[in-house]
């Protein structure tokens, strides 16, 4: 599985830097901007995949490691650079675990929250695929 990440602008002072992302930073159009704090450490999040949503995660702060697996192949990254983001494709079935204090994960998506887009069990995800094969 292609691990996809994004090297986002910077503009690097001495006096601290400034992350830029505009809209050719990305492949989608973003239309919904969240982000995940105060996680405990023993949080395990995602644990679903989307019929259509694509993201961008930025790890603002601290650091969370983001498993995603497609069904065949599983992966394993660990984010802790404000100035590289994750790109989640759909289809992509994704979990975040191991957040540190203060950790703080931002998503750029390319749709507004849809209940309807999740598939929310491993077993649904699975057969969802095959059947799109
Ligand atoms: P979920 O996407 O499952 O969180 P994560 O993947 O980070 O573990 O969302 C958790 C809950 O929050 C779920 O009940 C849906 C709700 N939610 C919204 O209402 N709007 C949103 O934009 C998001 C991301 C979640």
């Amino acid at each position: 599985m292609e691990i996809q990440l994004v090297e986002i602008p910077k503009i690097v002072n001495a006096q601290g830097n400034i992350g830029v992302i505009e809209k050719d930073v990305i492949p989608f159009d973003i239309k919904r901007v969240y982000y995940l704090y105060d996680v405990p450490s023993s949080a395990k999040r995602g644990g679903h995949a989307h019929k259509n949503l694509q993201q961008l995660l930025v790890p603002l702060s601290g650091s969370f490691d983001v498993i995603l697996k497609n069904g065949t192949d599983e992966i394993t990254i660990t984010l802790n650079k404000p100035d590289k983001g994750l790109l989640i494709n759909n289809h992509i079935w994704r979990e975040l675990n191991n957040f540190s204090s203060g950790a703080v994960c931002m998503v750029l998506a390319s749709g507004i929250y849809d209940e309807d887009d999740y598939i929310r069990n491993y077993k649904d995800y699975l057969k969802y695929i095959k059947d799109k094969k």
